[in-house]
């Protein structure tokens, strides 16, 4: 039924309440994969229930993982890093982090399986996990370093290695470390761009051996790690979304509440504050090692930015949504550093530059930078091809919120991968968003 329905949204002013969202996707999936090497059952609390999490908490059930999925939390009953060779292949739909993740995490550990996922996944660079594995002795069979992955039993001849990350990912770097986390030695991780660190935050809560000194991760291995109940913050990623809506809708303010603030997150609230975004931080705290707190915010007078390449690990999923307010800022905006854009669930950094400048927005792309010269009033009145990109069809719905005609997209099926309940939420506020027939 739903399917033959598409979402439009609609000018709208006073968006106001207080609410939450959905829990954080990529500590979601670690909970999922560290939980389950674990000696011992950890009850997981506040879980997103996305397509995502769903595709990770499968492929480890296929694994022989037992998952009790109860009302307020998952129990995952880990098996000390014991699994089982999968029947079939494992598929991780659109799941970059699950499959990275996954893959990394199975490489060193005596079993065999495939990977596969959809056709975004398939798409996707994998050489960037699969070489550091492969220095590490892992057997991989790859289809020109995209899916599917055949990750083999290499019959415990894993060894550590000393590795020098080449681009700032955090897939890449926890892939490394939960694959090192049964391998005798010292592990040593070298980040020269650094990226959200939720697996090392992870990983020193579950009790390993992991220290961290200035760029260096250092893993010392073996590690037997007991089970603990884990509770999972809002996606910050998700936040964003609602924090441009009511920046760039008048009259407006929210209160979100228990966010996920983690520093390489929220490079996106340093550059909104800096363009005159009014928000407060209140109740900070600190939730197994991750600081959690409430974000107050209401409509601002944003203006132009211009970023280098250095901030980007830390607002990288907030590209997208960080263009939107750019162009509804006074004067022209510049951002450089965008190439990992073009790696993401699409080619970001031209899906938003097309879906931008058909709904009127001024702008250029250089091969990996973008200027936009934003103004107060956008025509909007496109219909957005999302490219099966969840955040490219939120952050332009979010446009549709403030330009003066509205945004349709062509399929708001993805938007379940990250965010399922987005509509209910907005809606919630009273932004005029809604299903229409397509
Ligand atoms: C993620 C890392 C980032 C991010 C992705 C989630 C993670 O990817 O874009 O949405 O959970 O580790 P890269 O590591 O490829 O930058």
């Amino acid at each position: 039924m739903k399917n033959s329905f598409t979402l439009k949204s609609n000018k709208s002013k006073s968006l106001k309440g207080i609410l939450s969202v959905p829990g954080d996707k990529s500590i979601s999936i670690r909970s999922l994969l560290i939980s389950s090497i674990c000696f011992g059952n950890s009850k997981i609390f506040n879980i997103l229930k996305s397509d995502d999490i769903f595709s990770t908490l499968k492929s480890l059930k296929q694994l022989g993982i037992k998952i009790l999925e109860e009302k307020k939390y998952i129990e995952v009953f880990g098996q000390g890093g014991l699994f089982k060779n999968p029947k079939k292949e494992i598929n991780l739909g659109n799941s970059g982090t699950g499959i990275r993740l996954l893959s990394g995490l199975i490489s060193s550990r005596q079993i065999t399986a495939s990977l596969i996922g959809d056709d975004s996944l398939s798409k996707r660079p994998m050489m960037r996990i699969i070489e550091p594995l492969l220095l590490m002795n892992s057997k991989i069979e790859h289809n020109n370093g995209k899916l599917p992955l055949k990750i083999k039993n290499n019959n415990g001849r894993s060894i550590p290695i000393k590795y020098i990350l080449k681009i700032g990912s955090a897939q890449v770097k926890s892939a490394i470390l939960l694959a090192s986390l049964n391998i005798k030695g010292q592990t040593k991780i070298i980040e020269k761009k650094p990226s959200r660190n939720h697996t090392e935050i992870m990983l020193k809560y579950f009790g390993a051996q992991i220290k961290i000194k200035k760029n260096e991760i250092i893993l010392n291995s073996p590690n037997f790690l007991k089970p603990k109940d884990i509770y999972v913050p809002g996606d910050f990623s998700s936040a964003a979304f609602l924090i441009v809506a009511v920046l760039i809708t008048k009259n407006s303010r929210i209160t979100i509440n228990n966010v996920g603030l983690n520093f390489y997150r929220t490079g996106l609230l340093d550059v909104l504050i800096k363009m005159g975004a009014k928000i407060k931080i209140i109740n900070k705290k600190n939730i197994n090692g991750e600081i959690v707190g409430d974000i107050f915010v209401e409509s601002s007078t944003l203006k132009s930015i211009k970023l280098s390449e250095e901030i980007a690990p830390r607002l990288i999923d907030e590209y997208p949504i960080l263009f939107v307010a750019a162009s509804f800022a006074s004067g022209i905006s510049s951002f450089k550093g965008l190439r990992e854009l073009k790696f993401k669930e699409s080619n970001r950094l031209i899906e938003m530059a097309d879906s931008l400048k058909n709904s009127g927005v001024d702008l250029e792309v250089e091969e990996n930078s973008l200027k936009i010269r934003g103004k107060i009033k956008n025509k909007g009145g496109a219909f957005i091809n999302t490219k099966q990109d969840h955040r490219v069809a939120m952050s332009m719905l979010i446009f549709g919120l403030a330009s003066e005609d509205p945004i349709t997209i062509d399929d708001p099926k993805m938007i379940k991968t990250s965010f399922p309940n987005f509509l209910e939420t907005l809606q919630k506020i009273k932004a005029k968003i809604d299903y229409i027939p397509k």
